[in-house]
C-alpha cells in the first residue's frame, strides 16, 4: 500500500514535470520570433534616429522597455527549462554552457544599452547607444541560434526542433 502510493505520487510528479516541460519548451522556441522581430525594428528605428538625428520620443521608449521585457521574459522561460531539459542533463556542452552563456550576455547587453540610453542627454546619444548595445545582443543570439543548427541536425535556424 505504502509503496504503490509511493509509485503513484511518483508517477504524478513525473507528468507534472514533463508537461511544464512541454509547455515551456514550446513557449521558449516560439518566443524567439517575437525577441528577433523586436530587437530587429529596435534596432532599425534607433539606426534610423541616430542618423536622421530625430527626437527620441515617447513612443521610442516605450519600443526599447518592451524589448527589454520581451528578452527578460525568455531568460525567464529558458532559467526554468534549463532544471529539466534532458538535453542540458544530457550534458551536452552547448545546451549545458553555450546557449545559456551568449543567452543571459545578450540580455545583461540589452538591460545595459536600455539604462544608459536613459542616461543620455541628447536624443541623438539615446538613439547611438541603443543601436550598439541592442544591435550587438541581437548578433550574440544570432550567433547562438546559429550554432544550435550545428548541434542538433533536426534544428534549423526558423525551425523547431520538436
Ligand atoms: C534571448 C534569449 C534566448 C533565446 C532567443 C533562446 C532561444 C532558444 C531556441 C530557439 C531554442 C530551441 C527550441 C527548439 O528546439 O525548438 C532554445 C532551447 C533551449 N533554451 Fe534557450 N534561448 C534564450 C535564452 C535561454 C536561457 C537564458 C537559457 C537557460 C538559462 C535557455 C535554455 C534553453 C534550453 C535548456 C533549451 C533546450 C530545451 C529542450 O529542447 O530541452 N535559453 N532556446
Amino acid at each position: 500500500m505504502q509503496i504503490d502510493v509511493y509509485f503513484l505520487t511518483f508517477e504524478k510528479n513525473i507528468y507534472t514535470i514533463m508537461n511544464l516541460y512541454t509547455i515551456l519548451r514550446s513557449a521558449h522556441s516560439g518566443w524567439r520570433y517575437i525577441v528577433l522581430a523586436m530587437l530587429i525594428v529596435a534596432v532599425v528605428v534607433a539606426i534610423l534616429g541616430w542618423f536622421g538625428k530625430k527626437e527620441y520620443t515617447e513612443g521610442n521608449r516605450k519600443l526599447n522597455l518592451f524589448t527589454l521585457i520581451a528578452v527578460h521574459l525568455q531568460i525567464t522561460f529558458g532559467l526554468i527549462i534549463y532544471f529539466i531539459s534532458p538535453l542540458v542533463e544530457a550534458g551536452i556542452r552547448y545546451w549545458k554552457m553555450e546557449h545559456v552563456g551568449m543567452m543571459v550576455f545578450s540580455a545583461i547587453l540589452v538591460t545595459i544599452g536600455n539604462a544608459r540610453s536613459k542616461k543620455e542627454v541628447l536624443p541623438q546619444g539615446k538613439h547611438r547607444t541603443i543601436t550598439i548595445y541592442f544591435g550587438l545582443a541581437l548578433l550574440v543570439i544570432m550567433v547562438s541560434i546559429f550554432q544550435m543548427t550545428k548541434v542538433g541536425p533536426l534544428t534549423t535556424f526558423w525551425g523547431m526542433t520538436h
